[in-house]
């Protein structure tokens, strides 16, 4: 029986760059996922007896609220849920699901690489049919309907159990358990050579992926150990946890450091890597060398052919504006097309579907390309991974031929975090004020040749995007990007992004702390950091 519950709106379900994030005792306060999740299905199911793909990333209370959307979307006239088993399903898995299935959309559970747990986060997110991220117009309609929802519909009879693969009916619809990796396994071994990579692991090719107690542990034993003949131990951290262990989620420097450290190990293992809390963002590591993000977007793009999915060459590239230049060297040299987008996938969405580029990625540790419609962390591990069972060289020798090719983007990123946030729009409003007069000033050797305040116009649908990050170029190359976080919570995290481009091979081998060290200063006297901020370094160099 369908039961139309009286509810009250709450105000504050404003979806961010990746859907409605908040703490999970704030998801818990009566209808408050409900609210939201019927707000979604006002706005975008138009018809009856479409397919709708739910899953999460397996923290703290997605088991609920997976349950309570099966049985709204029984009473909201879906005429299939597919689900993955136990709730389970990485982001980009899901971005599959929904393009494979053929599906109307998909509700995808998590918070990324944000702490899980009682007290940690819980998100909400809507994906469309094309497998990405609701465009803001779908996400600010959403919006709109929670600000006045007075009821929600649900399914009064419990929902099926999620834990057994296989279809159940909840009224008409049908409920389709489903194993979370199978679908998502057969898609990487139709882009990439697995038999290469077999072979490159059974010759004595060690490696170790971190799952971080987070969703990818399944997947990462699955293709890694199952289907690729990694030894067991090579996957650390493989049971998913709902805290995620206790331990923030997210392969970076701070929180992977364990990883890293066994890679800089003298006996460590030629290959190290790791995903995040829904298995988006990637980190790759070799021996001795942490890969930075632009760097890995540019070996990518210039080495996808090598792998049969992408064998007929790509299409195009496209980075966020802060994501380093190397890749643009990679398109140029190659004579495909480069755009640059704002911070956040959804801008790629469009790029992708009209088939402008094929590999995208941004300096916020994602990558990924057109197969799906989310950045994926382990297809960026298994590109990785078919170029060096192509190349059969080192990870740090592929960076070093690279760079002698291509030339060095030198980079680094900045973080100030939980900056006052007046003193941080301050800093930002004053740049603006001075970028008209800044072409042509001197500061110390660098000369600014050009300054200006990021806009993007969509070349699909000519939506535009305005204030996006200041951009500071000096001629020979360098540029600084100031810009603030849009996914921060507690007061303001300022983004400085430091690049310099090095053409001579004989200074490749420069720590970019000394590489930028002029361009770092030069920050912060432009931006005027510390005055502004009370900050004299950084809290996180990436
Ligand atoms: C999320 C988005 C990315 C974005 C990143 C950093 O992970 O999915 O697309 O690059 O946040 O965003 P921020 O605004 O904090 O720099
Ligand atoms: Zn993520």
């Amino acid at each position: 029986m369908i039961e139309t519950i009286a509810t009250k709106p709450y105000q504050d379900q404003k979806p961010g760059t990746s859907g409605l994030r908040k703490k999970v005792p704030h998801f818990q306060q009566p209808n408050y996922a409900q609210n939201f999740i019927q707000s979604i299905f006002d706005v975008v199911a138009k018809q009856e007896l479409e397919t709708l793909v739910i899953g999460g990333d397996g923290r703290f209370y997605n088991r609920e609220v997976i349950l309570t959307a099966i049985r709204m979307a029984a009473a909201n006239g879906y005429g299939r849920v597919i689900v993955g088993r136990n709730g389970i399903l990485s982001t980009p898995a899901a971005s599959n699901l929904i393009r494979q299935r053929g599906a109307a959309g998909g509700i995808i559970l998590s918070a990324s690489h944000n702490p899980g747990g009682p007290d940690g986060d819980f998100g909400i997110k809507y994906n469309i049919s094309n497998g990405g991220p609701a465009p803001e117009s779908i996400t600010s309609a959403i919006f709109e309907k929670t600000k006045s929802i007075s009821a929600y519909r649900i399914f009064s009879a419990p929902a099926p159990r999620i834990d057994e693969l296989g279809e159940k009916h909840l009224g008409d619809m049908v409920v389709e358990v489903v194993d979370p990796v199978a679908a998502y396994a057969e898609l990487m071994e139709s882009l990439f050579d697995f038999d290469k990579i077999r072979a490159l692991i059974a010759s004595g090719f060690t490696m170790r992926f971190d799952a971080m107690h987070a969703v990818t542990g399944p997947y990462a034993s699955e293709i890694f150990v199952n289907r690729l003949g990694a030894e067991k131990g090579s996957v650390v951290n493989a049971e998913p946890l709902e805290d995620f262990g206790g331990g923030h989620p997210d392969p970076n420097a701070v929180h992977a450091a364990t990883l890293i450290n066994h890679l800089m190990a003298p006996n460590g293992p030629a290959f190290g890597a790791a995903s995040d809390g829904d298995g988006d963002r990637n980190l790759i590591i070799g021996k001795g060398v942490v890969v930075s993000p632009s760097d890995s977007l540019a070996v990518l793009a210039a080495n996808a052919h090598l792998a049969p999915g992408y064998a007929r060459g790509i299409a195009g590239i496209a980075r966020s504006m802060p994501t380093s230049q190397a890749a643009d060297r990679v398109a140029q040299k190659r004579g495909i097309g480069m755009y640059e987008t704002p911070t956040g996938w959804k801008f790629f969405g469009n790029l992708l579907d009209a088939g402008k580029v094929t590999i995208c990625g941004e300096e916020s540790a994602g990558t990924g390309s057109d197969h799906v419609r989310e950045k994926d962390g382990l297809w960026a591990v298994l590109l990785w991974l078919n170029i060096l069972a192509e190349r059969r060289e080192s990870v740090a020798d592929i960076l070093k031929s690279h760079w002698a090719e291509f030339g060095r983007n030198y980079y680094q990123r900045h973080d100030f975090e939980e900056v006052d946030k007046d003193a941080a729009e301050g800093l930002m409003e004053s740049l603006r004020d001075r970028l008209a007069s800044m072409a042509g000033q001197r500061f110390g050797s660098l000369v600014v040749s050009e300054a200006d305040d990021f806009s993007y116009k969509d070349p699909v649908d000519g939506s535009v995007a305005t204030g996006q990050g200041v951009r500071i170029v000096f001629s020979g190359g360098g540029r600084i990007v100031f810009r603030l976080s849009g996914t921060g919570t507690a007061g303001a995290t300022l983004r400085v992004y430091i690049e310099r481009f090095e053409p001579d091979p004989a200074k490749h081998d420069l720590v970019p702390e000394e590489a930028l060290a002029e361009l770092i200063e030069t920050a912060d006297v432009i931006g005027e950091i510390k005055k502004r901020t009370g900050r004299t370094a950084p809290d996180v160099v990436t």
